[in-house]
């Protein structure tokens, strides 16, 4: 039985899905180690719950109920009584396994460790513990609150119980699970790549600007959103170092090679969206946010 959910990272993946769990009635504890982030999760949340409000979505019980489920902790240890904790923060397999090691010294025996982890392999991050079976891939999709899909990726260290434990769960969330191999970029990512990265490359040889591939694919490809247009949505530094890690961990196979463009616009600090400029420029970085 899980009630009790520890996430780590509140930024745009924690923040979405702390907001999932507590809709489902988990007692959520949020930690990050930047007061920052937990306080423009806060505001975030409260946002997009008003927003669901004028929508007719929740009522005003809804949203205070929702809100009373989260508390927003700022050290790792306040996560101690969590039956489930999900991992959202920087895409970097030492930290991620540097945070593991500390978290199981707080946990009980038999609390599920997972990450979020777009890209890295779950067996390395779960061999960072001294009970591997423990750890899984709960891969969400962004904004989680609104995306369906939700990957559950279990390592070949993984018991088939905290596997059938994680599926239960995440469907109790209202989510559609996939279970998938702990392969590179598992499945969805492992698609994307193309899509973005030919995007990339078509720029790159002058055929088409960034409006005109966003225009194309939306009217004619029948996309929803652009891949420029994604790609600012998702955060330029994040997709770049999924793009990186999906190619070095195939081997360097050209397919899935990175973008100088994107590698670029990531270093310049053009984010995306959260940054307020990308490949394109945006206003009110609060109000863009606030979906
Ligand atoms: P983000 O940059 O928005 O948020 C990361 C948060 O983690 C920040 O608030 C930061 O202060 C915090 N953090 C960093 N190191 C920490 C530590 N040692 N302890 C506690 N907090 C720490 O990143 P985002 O986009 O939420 O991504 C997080 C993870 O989710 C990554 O592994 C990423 O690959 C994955 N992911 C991202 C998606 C996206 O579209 N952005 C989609 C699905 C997965």
């Amino acid at each position: 039985m899980i009630k009790n959910v520890g996430i780590i990272g509140a930024g745009t993946m924690g923040s979405g899905i702390a907001q999932v769990a507590a809709t489902a009635d988990c007692k959520v504890k949020l930690f990050d180690l930047n007061q920052e982030a937990l306080d423009k999760a806060k505001v975030a949340l409260e946002k997009i719950l008003n927003r669901l409000i004028e929508k007719g979505r929740i009522d005003a019980g809804e949203k205070s109920r929702i809100q009373g489920n989260i508390t927003y902790v700022n050290q790792l240890k306040d996560l101690a009584d969590s039956d489930l904790s999900i991992e959202a923060i920087v895409e970097n397999l030492e930290i991620k396994q540097k945070v593991f090691k500390e978290l199981e010294s707080y946990v009980s025996e038999d609390c599920i460790i997972a990450s979020n982890t777009s890209s890295l392999s779950i067996a390395s991050v779960a061999a960072s513990l001294q009970k591997p079976e423990r750890c899984i891939g709960i891969h969400f999709f962004n904004p989680a609150p609104l995306m369906k899909l939700v990957e559950v990726i279990p390592a070949v260290q993984t018991s088939q119980n905290v596997l059938t434990a994680c599926a239960k769960e995440i469907t109790r969330w209202k989510k559609v699970v996939a279970i998938a191999k702990d392969t590179p970029g598992f499945i969805v990512n492992r698609v994307a790549r193309p899509f973005y990265g030919e995007a990339l490359r078509i720029y790159e040889e002058g055929i088409a600007d960034f409006a005109t591939i966003d225009w194309a694919m939306k009217s004619i490809g029948g996309f929803r959103m652009g891949p420029f247009e994604l790609m600012d949505f998702i955060g330029n530094d994040v997709n770049y170092t999924v793009t990186e890690t999906v190619f070095n961990a195939f081997y360097q196979d050209p397919r899935y090679k990175p973008s100088f463009t994107q590698q670029r616009y990531s270093q310049a600090g053009y984010l995306g969206r959260k940054s307020g400029r990308g490949y394109y420029n945006y206003g009110d970085v609060e109000a863009e946010n606030a979906f």
